[in-house]
């Protein structure tokens, strides 16, 4: 079995991930770190700038069928990986889904003045942009956890959640 997190960008999905695997003693993967390697570029805003975004989700894609046989991992995805079914059904296959449910005002705060993130540049976007996720993301979730609080609030509650 493997943890998955999920949510919009600027969720905590990183911290959190961190944050739990440090305390379960399971190696943590990042989805944007395997694209990134995958992908030759020096960052996800090159791939997006010179591949385009559906070179990224190409790669998303990949990596998702790559770590689908791991177990005992806690792996944090990108915030765009609802937008291709295939991905979450290669990763609950031997996984379960957290999605950490931020509120887009938390959200915002978090993020102000982020450059890396390509698909946040722009905040009414960004807005419609997780409003349009927003139920992909319950709809894939095994557990929805609240996430407007600390990495570690949310850590605990997924290891509550599983008995960890
Ligand atoms: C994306 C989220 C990013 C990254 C890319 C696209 C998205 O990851 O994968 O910029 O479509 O929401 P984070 O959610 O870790 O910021």
């Amino acid at each position: 079995m493997k943890i998955i997190l999920t949510g919009f960008m600027g969720a905590g999905k990183t911290s959190t991930g961190k944050a739990l695997a440090q305390k379960i003693g399971w190696p943590y993967i990042e989805m944007d770190e395997e694209v990134l390697l995958a992908s030759g570029r020096q960052s996800i805003r090159e791939i997006f700038q010179k591949d385009g975004e559906t070179r990224f989700r190409e790669l998303e894609i990949k990596v998702a069928r790559r770590l689908m046989r791991r177990d005992k991992v806690v792996i944090a995805t990108g915030g765009g990986v609802v937008m291709n079914r295939i991905i979450l059904d290669y990763l609950k296959e031997r996984g379960k889904v957290f999605f950490l449910d931020a509120d887009f005002r938390v959200i915002k705060k978090r993020l102000s003045g982020d450059k890396t993130r390509p698909l946040f540049q722009n905040c009414k976007e960004a807005k419609a942009l997780y409003q349009f996720r927003l139920p992909l993301y319950r709809q894939y979730a095994d557990y929805c956890i609240d996430a407007n609080g600390t990495a570690q609030e949310a850590s605990r509650e997924i290891r509550r959640k599983l008995k960890l």
